[in-house]
């Protein structure tokens, strides 16, 4: 069996510079707290965990002095209560997320009510919330968005995306929203805010699905970004999405002449290097 992987595949600058941060930090104070997990994969919290580097959950249970804010970022709010609290902040929110960030809080001064095609339950997208000013809400569906702003009736809209979400996604979304908004808005502001990164990332993934028998998606099953490449592989050809290289069923692979990989932007490489090497030995 022939394995291939993405041409693009794996962590991304924005988490590659989030771990890079994370670990001088433990290096220099010992160990470190992050608040929430730097990124969602159990693989690389665990490398982090050997680290002395650990995720808590809510700012009540920080031990301080010095917390760590991951790549996803937070809202102003949270910021704000950190530094009143007197921590010392490791701010590691990618840069591609800091700017849908000061997008949002500028449209939000602006006047306008800011729309986040995203999940609301997503740490990026309640991080975005916490700058988005009144009003602004985050949905995924278009049709129930017609429905939330039936309440609060804004004449003015600005719509941005959750950095990972596909391209394909949100140029659908928009077409509604934007169908459902137009006798209601005298403007409607669309910033496009999704991450160069993902994007390739799925382009990649795409082009080498269709050139195999079938594809292994390696992430968390909590990130968001491995769920749109899992999403864009199977809409061309069979999928698998695994965590680790204990989760690859041989049965599945019975037959299969060539098969490919890619992974998320959370994935380390060494559960690509493993994944790899339990499929060559099937
Ligand atoms: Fe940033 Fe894109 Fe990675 S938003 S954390 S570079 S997936």
């Amino acid at each position: 069996m022939q394995i291939e992987r993405a041409r693009e595949l794996g962590l991304c600058f924005g988490v590659r510079r989030a771990l890079a941060m994370v670990q001088d930090a433990a290096r220099q104070y010992g160990t470190l707290q992050t608040l929430g997990p730097i990124a969602h994969n159990r693989v690389l919290l665990a490398e982090l965990e050997a680290h002395g580097i650990r995720s808590v959950d809510s700012i009540d249970r920080l031990a301080g002095p010095t917390v760590a804010v991951s790549a996803h970022g937070v809202g102003s709010d949270v910021t704000t209560t950190l530094r009143e609290r007197g921590f010392t902040i490791i701010d590691t929110t990618c840069p591609n997320v800091a700017s849908a960030q000061r997008i949002a809080a500028k449209m939000a001064e602006e006047g306008l009510t800011i729309v986040i095609f995203g999940d609301s339950r997503h740490s990026e997208v309640r991080g975005l919330l916490g700058w988005a000013g009144e009003g602004a809400l985050a949905t995924l569906d278009a049709a129930s968005l017609a429905q939330s702003l039936t309440v609060s009736a804004p004449t003015r809209v600005g719509i941005i995306a959750q950095t990972t979400q596909r391209v394909e996604d949100f140029v659908s979304f928009l077409q509604q929203a934007c169908a459902s908004l137009v006798d209601r808005s005298r403007e409607i502001r669309v910033v496009n805010t999704l991450c160069d990164a993902t994007r390739r990332r799925q382009a990649a993934a795409a082009e080498l699905a269709r050139t195999v028998d079938a594809m292994v998606v390696i992430g968390g099953r909590a990130s968001a970004n491995t769920r749109r490449l899992v999403e864009t592989c199977a809409a061309i050809v069979e999928t698998y999405h695994i965590e680790t290289a204990e989760e690859l069923d041989a049965a599945r692979f019975l037959g299969k002449k060539r098969v490919g990989l890619t992974a998320g932007a959370s994935t380390p490489d060494s559960s690509i290097e493993s994944v790899e090497a339990r499929l060559g030995r099937l």
